[in-house]
């Protein structure tokens, strides 16, 4: 494969470190909400390391967006239908749009409830105005960020990342391979 043809560097190692933390955000959420005990100081220290990730994966992303604003995605298969091209672009697009919005909703959501910010030791701001609901205001929007962040975003990312797999997978072995484009490794003759 032309190396033309396949993500530039940056693109790929950027696929695959948000990928992975993408993974651990949601084993570690699944765990701090539903396995280890509320308000427990091991609850805690495990949403410690869930607010440092996502943030992470936040500032990730938006290098991550300017790259593939400067650096074009390498054009599909040409014996790809059009149905399926169509799809992958707008699961790429949902992604995209969940990698943003599902760091922003974690950060309003501890912003609304005046917690700790923690990244890397140091203290993140809280997101502008939403520090400085009143009382009842804050409780309702932080019920609702909740919500949205806990549930809605986390399902459309599970169907999504099935969907991306499975694409990914289906391609490989119909004629139209794909993973070679996002793999740092030559295909084989
Ligand atoms: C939560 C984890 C993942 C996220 C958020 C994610 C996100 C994305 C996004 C946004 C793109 C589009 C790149 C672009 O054109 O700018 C992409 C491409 C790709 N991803 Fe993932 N991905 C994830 C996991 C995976 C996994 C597990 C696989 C392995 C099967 C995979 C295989 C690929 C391949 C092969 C492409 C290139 C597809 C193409 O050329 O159209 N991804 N991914
Ligand atoms: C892409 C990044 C992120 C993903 C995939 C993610 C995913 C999750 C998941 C799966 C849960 C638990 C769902 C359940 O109960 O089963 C959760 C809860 C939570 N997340 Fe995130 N999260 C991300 C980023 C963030 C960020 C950046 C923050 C804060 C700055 C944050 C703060 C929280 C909090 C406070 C909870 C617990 C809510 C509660 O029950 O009180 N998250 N997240």
């Amino acid at each position: 494969m032309a190396e033309g043809k396949r993500y530039s560097a940056i693109a790929m190692t950027l696929h695959w470190i948000i990928a992975v933390l993408i993974i651990v955000q949601l084993c570690l959420g699944w765990y701090m909400n539903e396995i280890v005990p509320d308000h427990s100081p091991l609850q805690d220290r495990v949403q410690d390391i869930h607010v440092t990730v996502g943030l992470s994966i936040l500032i990730l992303v938006l290098v991550r967006i300017g790259v593939r604003l400067t650096h074009p995605a390498p054009p599909l298969p040409s014996g790809m239908p059009a149905w399926e091209r169509a799809l992958a672009h707008a699961s790429h697009f949902v992604f995209y749009l969940l990698l943003l919005v599902m760091p922003l909703t974690g950060w309003a959501l501890v912003s609304v409830r005046h917690e700790d910010i923690p990244f890397f030791g140091l203290a993140w701001p809280a997101m502008p105005m939403l520090d400085h609901l009143a009382k009842p205001e804050a409780r309702a929007v932080a019920r609702q960020l909740k919500h949205i962040h806990i549930f809605i975003l986390v399902w459309i990312a599970l169907i999504n990342l099935a969907l991306h797999v499975a694409g990914a997978l289906k391609h490989q072995f119909d004629g139209n391979p794909v993973l070679w484009r996002m793999l740092p490794i030559r295909r084989p003759l």
